[in-house]
């Protein structure tokens, strides 16, 4: 198996955009979790399932062709021959992601899916149980994390500068709320892996973060295996 990094957090802190730019640095694959289990949420909207059907959703999960295409700086998400990239970023989608999550049948077929692609090749995991329960073996892990008014800020900048008309107290509502559902559910809750890095990024720009952890990763990699030196 090749080398695993694995980034979890909660939503807001930072993490795609991090993760994203490890792993072009790394020329590692990046894996975007949170992207399967918000095609997961659009499926089952589609098919008008209910999250409560549990074998309903193991066969939906079955049947969905989930492609990751990186051909420019933000990766897409295909189902089949569909380009769901955008669809899935609503603040509908990011509630129903975080409730269909804590379906055991969607996790196990999630898990399973996102094992077969850590086999394969150096591998950047963002999501929330990347360190503790999918990857519990990977050679790297990091925390990411930052206050929840910090994050509901950034949150709220983004959407604002997409001309979305929502307010700052919705955001700040919504995310306590998903993370009260992320950490509070029975099966791989958002926690951090007792062997992560704990990162918080409340008062630390993008670049500190990548580099911090880059140099965290390139450290492991090169003393595990006498790899040049790190270029900073
Ligand atoms: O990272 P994100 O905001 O795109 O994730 C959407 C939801 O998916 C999140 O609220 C919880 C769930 N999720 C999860 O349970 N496990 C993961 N590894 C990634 C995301």
């Amino acid at each position: 198996m090749d080398k695993i990094i694995t980034i979890d957090g909660p939503a807001g802190a930072g993490k795609s955009t991090v993760s994203r730019i490890v792993a072009k640095e790394l020329d590692f694959l990046y894996l975007d979790t949170g992207a399967m289990y918000r095609a997961v949420a659009l499926q089952a909207k589609m098919q008008d399932l209910d999250f409560s059907d549990g074998d309903g959703l193991k066969e939906m999960c079955g049947r969905l062709d989930l492609r990751f295409v990186s051909d420019g700086d933000v990766p897409r998400i295909f189902n089949g021959e569909e380009d769901i990239s955008l669809v899935i970023r609503s603040p509908e989608m990011d509630m129903l992601a975080s409730r269909v999550s804590a379906v055991k049948e969607v996790r196990e077929a999630m898990t399973g899916f996102q094992r077969r692609i850590g086999a394969k090749r150096g591998l950047v995991a963002e999501g929330r149980d990347m360190g503790t329960v999918v990857f519990p073996d990977a050679d790297k892990k990091f925390f990411v994390t930052a206050s929840v008014e910090v994050r509901a800020e950034r949150r709220y900048q983004e959407r604002a500068y997409r001309g979305e008309p929502i307010l700052k107290e919705e955001v700040l509502a919504e995310l306590k709320k998903r993370d009260e559902q992320d950490s509070n559910r029975s099966i791989a809750p958002l926690h951090p892996a007792s062997d992560a890095l704990i990162l918080d990024t409340s008062f630390l720009s993008i670049d500190e973060v990548v580099k911090a952890i880059l140099i965290s990763t390139r450290g492991y990699l090169e003393d595990g295996e006498n790899a040049e030196s790190p270029q900073f």
